[in-house]
């Protein structure tokens, strides 16, 4: 049985302070919580100082939103992967829909930035997902073979076990608007059956696959209880302790 996997992405929100305050609360409110992985990934720059608060920490890992595919160099303003790993992260989020709408990333980077992730040990955290254009001209399908193919492009069997996807469609996120549970896993499922052909079921059965967009404490048991649905990734609902919290709640409960 998959391990359900619960990532905050708190994009753009939170300076040092009110990161290091806020999880020291996440800290006390979720103490306890074993069932699930449970991961923040705050902006890079309170990553140490988060890192610092969560270093006796039995459950909460820490993750980045972000990264470059070289190692170092003359690429102003990038962060590599093992400059991430040295503040302690364990997991980094790779071509949220954010970055592909707003900062040009393609499916080649991401594949770049997935590998070099995964060659230093970090974890992965894979974002797929299709526009409203392109669910209404019922493209979804051919959009999510796209993107999938091309994330695991050149990665052996034990690789691709490392990683998490998260499927968002991009008309979920920060709408309101949730995927319905039934629309939901019918994606995760084809996306779990093309795992199956790029390896095999056995691989397609060890990877999880989460689910973000417009995901809270009055959807989550829907989504969560849907066979391929792994977790969840959490924009809005995980600003707030107790939004965050419920969440987890609902995953522990279902094991
Ligand atoms: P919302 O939960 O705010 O819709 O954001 C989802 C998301 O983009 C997580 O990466």
């Amino acid at each position: 049985m998959r391990k359900k996997i619960i990532a905050g992405n708190w994009k753009m929100h939170k300076n040092n302070s009110e990161a290091m305050q806020f999880v020291k609360l996440l800290k006390v409110k979720l103490v306890g919580y074993k069932k699930t992985e449970i991961v923040v990934c705050p902006v890079f720059t309170a990553l140490s100082s988060v890192k610092s608060v969560l270093e006796d920490s039995q459950n909460i890992k820490l993750g980045a939103q972000n990264v470059h595919f070289e190692e170092k160099g003359a690429f102003t303003g990038e962060v590599s992967a093992e400059m991430l790993l040295s503040c302690g992260c364990d997991f980094v989020i790779i071509g949220h829909s954010e970055r592909r709408q707003y900062f040009c990333e393609t499916d080649q980077t991401v594949n770049k930035k997935v590998k070099k992730a995964l060659s230093c040990g970090l974890k992965p955290i894979v974002c797929i997902g299709e526009l409203l254009a392109e669910r209404e001209a019922n493209q979804t399908m051919n959009v999510i073979e796209r993107q999938t193919k091309a994330l695991f492009e050149g990665l052996s069997e034990q690789e691709a076990t490392k990683l998490v996807i998260a499927y968002e469609p991009v008309w979920a996120i920060g709408t309101g608007k949730v995927a319905t549970p039934e629309q939901a896993q019918e994606v995760h499922a084809f996306i779990r059956k093309l795992i199956s052909e790029l390896y095999s079921e056995k691989i397609a059965e060890i990877i999880r696959i989460q689910y973000g967009g417009s995901m809270k404490g009055s959807n989550a048991k829907e989504l969560l209880s849907q066979k391929d649905i792994d977790g969840g990734l959490i924009g809005g609902a995980c600003l707030e302790a107790d939004a965050f919290k419920e969440i987890i709640e609902i995953a522990e409960s279902l094991g």
